[in-house]
């Protein structure tokens, strides 16, 4: 294929896989709901929720009501859950969708009947047993929200749900804590409510922990072959889906001393050829990576050097000459080397989630099934 200045290659056939991979280790006949919140991770809502489907997810689910509708206009009519907080505007876009939501407050769920304007909605209950940001602490409080739930005829309780903070932390006490807290709430609750689905794991809980699985695990990133322990997904059988490449757009002979790029943070030690990819950090191929990265050209390791700009990078191809032209791998694998996601977030000091998430919208995305 003819070199583009910066493209983004989504692997489906990777995403069917990865979620194929998830369900054949869910225990006790639990369903997969693939979160293709974020625009599936940067990797694209639409084309992910169906590729998943494929490969056995039985649910979706994403942060905002607008999201869910984006899914239902694209004409995914799966079960879809909106996991975010919601104001009565999303609240009412969400059921218009058909989405379900999620509640921790009585007086929410009350509103709720109103604006469902007589659609029947589909509620998830959730208790924070530790995570601090959503849901109620109180399981009472949460019991109480159920009740207001089952007392309404428009509303049914379609789920019991927490979210855990720290389960890609191995070895760390607060995620058996938190799985504790809701194992005790959901045995106080499922007798009463035997239809609510009850769900809690993220994918490294989903990895890490059968007890978490319950009836059903919300599984993101590793529906996109990324690792949730930032290290290397082919541990847990997953295959990245994602892969960004761009290629050498000028190479030209630098002399020793001479430098690279704003700021000229960078100065050839002796003479060599360096390449200039039209990429940079307004395709979301961030500053941070200034003198800090490795590009795959002729498949060798390249050092990027001098400072990302917003459109182009730097890569010192080394002595011998360079016509230019040629393919350049950022993330991905070229001949024998890869780059991982991962690698890329450890050297910005972040996670794989915020890399593919920040790829711009100029990147443009190329599905292969
Ligand atoms: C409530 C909730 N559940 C599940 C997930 C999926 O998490 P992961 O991508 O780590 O699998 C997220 C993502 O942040 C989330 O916010």
């Amino acid at each position: 294929m003819a070199n583009q200045r910066a493209l983004a290659r989504v692997d489906l056939g990777a995403v069917a896989r990865n979620c194929e991979r998830l369900k054949s280790a869910l225990t006790g006949g639990a369903d997969l709901c693939a979160v293709v919140k974020a625009d599936g991770y940067g990797h694209g809502a639409g084309p992910c929720a169906l590729a998943a489907l494929r490969g056995g997810a039985g649910w979706l689910a994403v942060a905002t009501a607008r999201e869910a509708m984006q899914l239902r206009d694209e004409g995914i009519d799966a079960r879809i859950l909106v996991m975010g907080a919601l104001t009565p505007e999303d609240a009412q876009l969400a059921l218009q969708a058909e989405a379900d939501v999620v509640a921790w407050r009585e007086g929410f769920v009350r509103r709720l009947a109103e604006w469902a304007e007589g659609r029947h909605a589909r509620v998830h209950v959730k208790l924070d047993t530790g995570m601090g940001r959503l849901g109620a602490r109180d399981p009472e409080e949460v019991l109480r929200v159920a009740d207001a739930v089952e007392d309404d005829d428009l509303l049914e309780l379609a789920g019991l749900m927490t979210h855990f903070a720290t389960a890609d932390e191995i070895g760390d006490e607060h995620f058996p804590r938190q799985l504790e807290r809701f194992t005790a709430f959901t045995e106080r609750v499922k007798p009463d409510h035997p239809e609510a689905v009850v769900h809690a794991a993220n994918s490294a809980a989903t990895l890490r922990e059968p007890a978490s699985h319950f009836d059903l695990v919300r599984c993101g990133i590793a529906v996109y072959g990324l690792d949730p322990f930032n290290s290397d997904p082919a541990e847990h059988g997953l295959e990245p889906a994602l892969s960004l490449s761009s290629y050498v757009g000028r190479a030209e002979h630098f002399e020793e001393g001479a430098g690279a790029g704003y700021g000229q943070t960078w100065h050839a030690g002796s003479p060599t050829w360096v390449g200039t990819l039209p990429i940079g950090y307004g395709d979301g191929w961030r500053r941070g990576l200034s003198n800090n990265a490795d590009v795959l050209i002729g498949g060798r390791r390249r050092p990027l050097v001098g400072t990302v700009s917003m459109d182009n990078v730097t890569v010192d191809l080394g002595a011998d000459p360079s016509a230019g032209g040629e393919p350049a791998m950022l993330i991905g694998p070229q001949g024998d080397e890869r780059i991982l996601c991962e690698e890329v977030a450890q050297r910005l000091g972040t996670i794989n989630y915020e890399v593919t998430c920040g790829l711009s919208a100029r990147v443009p995305r190329l599905y292969e099934q």
